[in-house]
C-alpha cells in the first residue's frame, strides 16, 4: 500500500517522453535504487540489469569506489569550464586516457555524451582535411557501415545506417556512403572479411577523394542486433583507409573499456585509428561524458601559426570535461586498473558457456560472443506482429522473473555488468533459458 500521494506510474506516462519509445504502449518501470547488478522499483521489486543499464553500467550499480570519488570531488569543484580553463581532475583523465589509448592518440577532446564525440571526429575529420598543408577541401562526405549506429545528433544519424532512425531525417543529413558489413550468419568468417573489403576497396577507388572519414565501430555493431564482425575486419579496414587517404574513426562507444575483454576493441587487432571515441563505460554509467581522441598530425592542423590564422576548432560543449564525472572516470580506470581487468577472461569463460547451453535450444540461431556481450538470433515465424514477436515475448517474461532484458523481435542478448557476480549471470541466463522454453510453447 503506498503512503506517498504522488502517483508516480501516472507522471511517468503523461510527462516523461522516454528515449526510444513508442510512448502510446508505455509500460512505465520506475526505479528508485540500485545496488550491483540489480536494479530496484518503487515498489521494491528488483530487476537483474542485463544490459547494463544500456551498456554503460560497467561496474553495475553503487559502486563504493565510485561513489566515494565522486562525493569527495564533490566538497572539491563540481564544474569549472573548458573555456581558457580545466579542472585538474580533468588534466589527470586527459593525461591517462591519453597514456592507455593505442599508438599515438594523444589529444583528448571533452563531451558529454556518446552522440557528440562522434560529431566531434566528424567535425574535426572535415576541418582537418581543408586546414591541412595540402588541403583537400572537396573530402565532405562519409563513409559508413550498413546497420551502425552512432548517435541520435545530425552529424550522428547521417552516419548510421538503421532506417527507421535516419530515413525521416534525410533531407537535413550530410553526405554518406553505405557498405555492406560482413556478416558471418550469412558466410564464413574469411569469406565474409574478404568480401566487405572488396565493397570497401571498390568504393575507395572511385570516391576516396570525396571522403573524410570512414566510421565504425570496432569489432560489434551493437544496436544492429550484436553483429559481431570477423577478425582481420578492422586491420584490412585500416590498412585501405591508410592506401586510399581517408581518416578512419573508430566508435568505441559501446565497446570501448573493457567491453570486448580488452581495454579497447582496436587493441585486439593493433589498430590505431585517426579518431577514438569513447562514452558510456567511461564513467562506469555514473554521470554523462564522452571523449574524443586524435592523433598529433591531425591536432597539429588546428594550431595557428600566425597571429592572424584562425584554425581554431571552434566547438565546445558547457559540461566539457565536468570535474565530478572526471572523478567517476579516474574512479573507474582505477577499479579496471585494480584487477577488473585481469579478471574479465574467467567472467567471459562463464558467459560462454551459458551461451552455449542457450544454443542447444531450438529456438536459438547464431548464437555469438565477443567479450562480455553475448548474444542470440530468435526463430520467428512470417506474421508475427512485433509485440507478440519471440523476443518481446522473452524480455517480457524475464521482466515478470526479475530480469531486465533488451530484446528486438527477433533477437535477445546479455551484456551485463563486467564484475557481475556468478550467481548473478547463472540467474539472468537460467531465466532466459526457461522464458525460451515458455516462448516456444506459447508459438507451439
Ligand atoms: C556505438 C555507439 N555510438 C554512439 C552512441 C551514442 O551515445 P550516446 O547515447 O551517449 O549519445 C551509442 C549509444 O548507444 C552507441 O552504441
Amino acid at each position: 500500500m503506498k503512503t506517498s500521494p504522488e502517483d508516480l506510474p501516472t507522471w511517468d506516462r503523461d510527462h516523461y517522453w522516454h528515449s526510444f519509445q513508442p510512448m502510446a504502449d508505455y509500460e512505465p518501470l520506475v526505479i528508485e535504487r540500485a545496488e550491483g547488478s540489480t536494479l530496484y522499483d518503487i515498489d521494491g521489486r528488483g530487476y537483474l540489469d542485463a544490459a547494463s543499464s544500456m551498456w554503460c553500467a560497467a561496474l553495475g550499480h553503487n559502486h563504493p569506489r565510485i561513489n566515494a570519488a565522486i562525493t569527495t570531488q564533490l566538497g572539491k569543484l563540481a564544474h569549472c569550464t573548458s573555456l581558457g580553463m580545466g579542472a585538474d581532475v580533468a588534466v589527470r583523465l586527459a593525461k591517462r586516457l591519453a597514456d592507455l589509448a593505442p599508438g599515438d592518440l594523444r589529444h583528448v577532446f571533452f563531451s558529454s555524451d556518446g552522440s557528440s564525440a562522434i560529431e566531434i571526429a566528424m567535425k574535426q575529420a572535415l576541418q582537418y582535411w581543408r586546414q591541412r598543408d595540402e588541403p583537400c577541401p572537396e573530402k565532405t562526405k562519409y563513409l559508413s557501415f550498413g546497420h551502425a549506429y552512432h548517435g541520435d545528433t545530425i552529424g550522428a544519424t547521417a552516419v548510421g545506417g538503421i532506417g527507421r532512425y535516419h530515413e525521416v531525417f534525410g533531407p537535413i543529413l550530410c553526405e554518406t556512403v553505405r557498405v555492406e558489413p560482413p556478416d558471418t550468419r550469412k558466410g564464413a568468417p574469411e569469406d565474409e572479411t574478404q568480401a566487405a573489403l572488396a565493397r570497401l576497396r571498390e568504393v575507395f577507388e572511385s570516391e576516396a577523394d570525396r571522403i573524410a572519414a570512414a566510421i565504425v565501430e570496432p569489432l560489434v555493431q551493437c544496436a544492429a542486433g550484436m553483429l559481431m564482425h570477423p577478425p582481420g575486419f578492422l586491420s584490412g579496414l585500416r590498412k585501405l583507409c591508410d592506401e586510399h587517404g581517408v581518416l578512419l574513426i573508430a566508435d568505441e562507444v559501446a565497446v570501448g573499456l573493457g567491453r570486448t575483454g580488452r581495454l579497447f576493441a582496436s587493441g585486439h587487432e593493433n589498430v590505431t585509428p585517426d579518431f577514438l571515441c569513447l562514452g558510456k563505460h567511461l564513467t562506469a554509467g555514473y554521470l554523462p561524458m564522452a571523449v574524443t581522441l586524435t592523433r598529433p598530425h591531425i591536432y597539429e592542423a588546428f594550431l595557428n601559426r600566425t597571429p592572424d590564422e584562425d584554425r581554431t576548432f571552434w566547438h565546445g560543449h558547457t559540461f566539457s570535461g565536468n570535474a565530478l564525472a572526471a572523478a567517476a572516470a579516474m574512479a573507474t580506470l582505477d577499479e579496471f586498473e585494480a584487477g577488473l581487468l585481469d579478471g574479465l577472461p574467467e567472467r567471459i569463460a562463464h558467459l560462454g558457456e551459458r551461451l552455449c547451453e542457450l544454443a542447444a535450444h531450438p529456438q536459438v540461431k547464431h548464437a555469438r560472443q565477443c567479450g562480455m556481450i553475448a548474444a542470440f538470433d530468435l526463430e520467428t515465424d512470417e506474421g508475427f506482429l512485433a509485440e507478440n514477436s519471440p523476443g518481446r515475448r522473452l524480455a517480457r517474461y524475464a521482466l515478470e522473473h526479475g530480469v531486465w532484458l533488451r530484446a528486438k523481435p527477433d533477437l535477445a542478448y546479455v551484456m551485463p555488468p563486467l564484475n557481475v557476480s556468478a550467481d548473478d549471470l547463472d540467474r539472468m541466463f537460467d531465466v532466459v533459458a526457461a522464458g525460451l522454453g515458455r516462448t516456444t510453447d506459447e508459438h507451439g
